[in-house]
């Protein structure tokens, strides 16, 4: 089956402070406000109306995943087979005025996705300002405490296909119907965000990430590095408002119709370099033992 979701389309949080969440995405990953009003800001590295959400809240939390499919009849199919697949359905709502249809739903340890038709292209396709700026927002890695089973209902339920897994299914990586290597991963840990990610276009824009974070008295989590599975540089750091943020380049694309998943042994506490950083340096505890929950689903 094709899968039924193009790519990923918006990551949307609660943050307990706005106005810093607002300058950290804008003055170090680079992106730019496109709305702010009534306590929600939607912001984006191109033409699309929306990829980076936030909500005024009272603590920080994630409010749920934009997943973009390629017309109606899918969000419809993606509601079905939520249904037949023993989820909760959480709205039918679209949750901005900029999308036209959608479906939410959770999975079964609270993951709370909204398929939804494509975010229009109402914006410039590049744009000055601080920060590195990103080519667009890129995937999303979940927290699962079984890390099979989630990936198992992202499967059936949104047709996405599984370009690699550990051994353990420690981590599973999904792709979308662009065959980017993965748009969702889950990995095991408690029931969250693990991190998200801006595409970058080069590896230059890595050296700027830690300049700028630098003049900041910060620091990267994790990397530059290259990961085994995606074979993508990456480059980790954590936004003032805890959420730990990917920034990648050259994402393997999977072209074969019969791919087969790579079953990689990730070694034990992910120590096989191979896999998990090709040029040597393993996760720190900061990245390993890192997640953000979800908040309640709001229900419409
Ligand atoms: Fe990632």
């Amino acid at each position: 089956m094709r899968p039924m979701v193009q790519r990923l389309g918006y990551v949307a949080l609660n943050v307990a402070d706005i106005d810093i969440a607002i300058e950290d995405a804008c003055t170090v990953a680079g992106v730019r406000v496109v709305e702010r009003e009534n306590g929600r800001a939607l912001l984006t590295s191109n033409q699309r109306h929306a990829e980076l959400i936030l909500y005024a809240s009272n603590s920080d939390s994630v409010r749920s995943i934009g997943l973009q499919a390629h017309n109606v009849d899918v969000v419809a199919a993606v509601r079905r087979r939520a249904e037949q697949a023993g989820l909760t359905v959480l709205s039918e709502r679209p949750s901005l005025p900029c999308i036209d249809r959608s479906v939410t739903f959770a999975t079964s340890e609270g993951h709370i996705f909204e398929v939804h038709t494509p975010i229009p292209l109402t914006q410039p396709v590049r744009h000055t300002g601080p920060g590195i700026r990103p080519r667009c927002l890129d995937h999303v890695n979940l927290s699962s405490r079984d890390s099979e089973a989630i990936s198992n209902e992202l499967q059936t339920v949104l047709g996405l296909r599984q370009s690699e897994r550990t051994t353990g299914h420690e981590i599973v990586w999904m792709r979308a119907a662009d065959n980017r290597h993965h748009t969702v991963a889950t990995v095991k840990g408690p029931s969250g965000l693990h991190h998200f990610s801006w595409e970058f276009a080069s590896f230059d824009d890595f050296k700027r990430l830690g300049d700028t974070l630098d003049a900041q008295g910060r620091f990267l989590v994790w990397g530059p590095g290259r990961h085994g599975a995606g074979d993508n540089l990456f480059a980790c750091y954590i936004d003032r408002s805890g959420f730990l943020v990917e920034c990648i380049a050259e994402m393997e694309v999977i072209e074969d119709e019969n791919h087969q998943a790579r079953i990689a042994d990730p070694g034990e506490n992910l120590s096989n370099p191979k896999v998990v950083n090709r040029w040597g340096a393993l996760p720190p505890r900061l990245w390993t033992e890192h997640f953000v929950p979800f908040a309640p689903p709001i229900t419409a």
